[in-house]
């Protein structure tokens, strides 16, 4: 039995869809007790846990031999995933595939800093563990900036001239979905991109081109880009975060590609253009 942590976000449901389509025992936790409530009207072995709560842990994780383990973003992320190691060794789970972040070894932003605490736990728990580090997800343009493209047929970020290797989240829902229904992964760490880097100004030529409407991309100073995550309602910890991991790979250090998708899925990643054709709906 695979336990599927953060069961609702985005790459949680991507996930799911994959283990539910190859047949593999699974049990959903979703934070919100409403979106438990749908998934087990649809059939799906569905829990509630909030992962602050060790005592709202252990009955989800009974029965379970595999846990994918994604944190939801937040200054407590760390404590919330221990949480889930400490209760999942003392409930007999066996192996936990965590889902991290971009260089999280190497601790450079403060979200690689709340990921590798957690890395450093599974690596001196006794589990088998596998870390999954994607780069940054296509998904940010569907998610973050597309009411702006909608409206403003622009997206804002910190000003960046460094290509980005984006990758889809159904490409890490993929790879996960490997890892965790097939043996050789303990110890490993898989490095997740898409099939090429792309600077913002050419991703928004891409958009531009799919959407066949001029979308641009507009550079702010990161005190302009910090008032803006605040006025849309982003916590400060998260918009301070933000800026920070775009200071990071302004210069460079995100443009890797790597084979780990074509290696355990045995397809090419997703392209952005792709992605934006499938996301048209988002944008247009
Ligand atoms: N965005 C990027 O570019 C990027 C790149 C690399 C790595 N990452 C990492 O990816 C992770 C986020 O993945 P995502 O975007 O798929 O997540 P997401 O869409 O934000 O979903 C997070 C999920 O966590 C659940 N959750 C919230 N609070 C919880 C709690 N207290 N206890 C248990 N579950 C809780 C939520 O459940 P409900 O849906 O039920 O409310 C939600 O489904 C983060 O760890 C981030 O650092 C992000």
């Amino acid at each position: 039995m695979i336990l599927v942590t953060g069961a609702g976000g985005a790459v949680g449901t991507a996930l799911l869809g994959e283990l539910r389509a190859g047949g593999h025992p699974v049990r959903a936790a979703y934070h919100s007790p409403a979106k438990t409530a749908e998934a087990s009207a649809n059939g799906i072995d569905a829990v509630t846990v909030d992962a602050s709560d060790p005592a709202t842990l252990a009955p989800a994780l009974a029965g379970v031999d595999t846990v994918f383990l994604l944190g939801a973003m937040g200054s407590d992320q760390t404590t919330r995933e221990r949480n889930v190691v400490e209760t999942a060794k003392a409930n007999g789970v066996e192996r936990v595939v965590k889902l991290s972040v971009w260089r999280a070894d190497e601790e450079l932003t403060p979200i690689a800093r709340l990921h590798r605490p957690v890395e450093r736990a599974l690596e001196s728990s006794g589990l088998a563990w596998t870390f999954l580090r994607p780069n940054f997800y296509m998904q940010n343009f569907s998610r973050q900036f597309a009411a702006s493209i909608r409206s403003n047929r622009a997206f804002a970020q910190p000003a960046s001239r460094a290509p980005i290797s984006f990758v889809d989240v159904r490409d890490i829902a993929r790879v996960a979905a490997r890892v965790l229904t097939s043996a050789g992964h303990d110890g490993v760490v898989y490095d997740i991109t898409g099939p090429q880097a792309l600077t913002y100004d050419e991703a928004a030529a891409t958009l531009t081109e799919v959407l066949a409407e001029p979308v641009r991309f507009v550079e702010l100073t990161d005190e302009q880009a910090r008032a803006a995550m605040l006025q849309r309602g982003l916590p400060e910890f998260y918009a301070d975060a933000l800026i920070e991991v775009s200071r990071a790979y302004r210069d460079g250090g995100a443009e890797t590609v790597t084979t780990t998708v074509r290696t355990l899925t045995d397809r090419d990643p997703v392209t952005f253009e792709r992605f934006v054709r499938d996301h048209r709906a988002s944008f247009a």
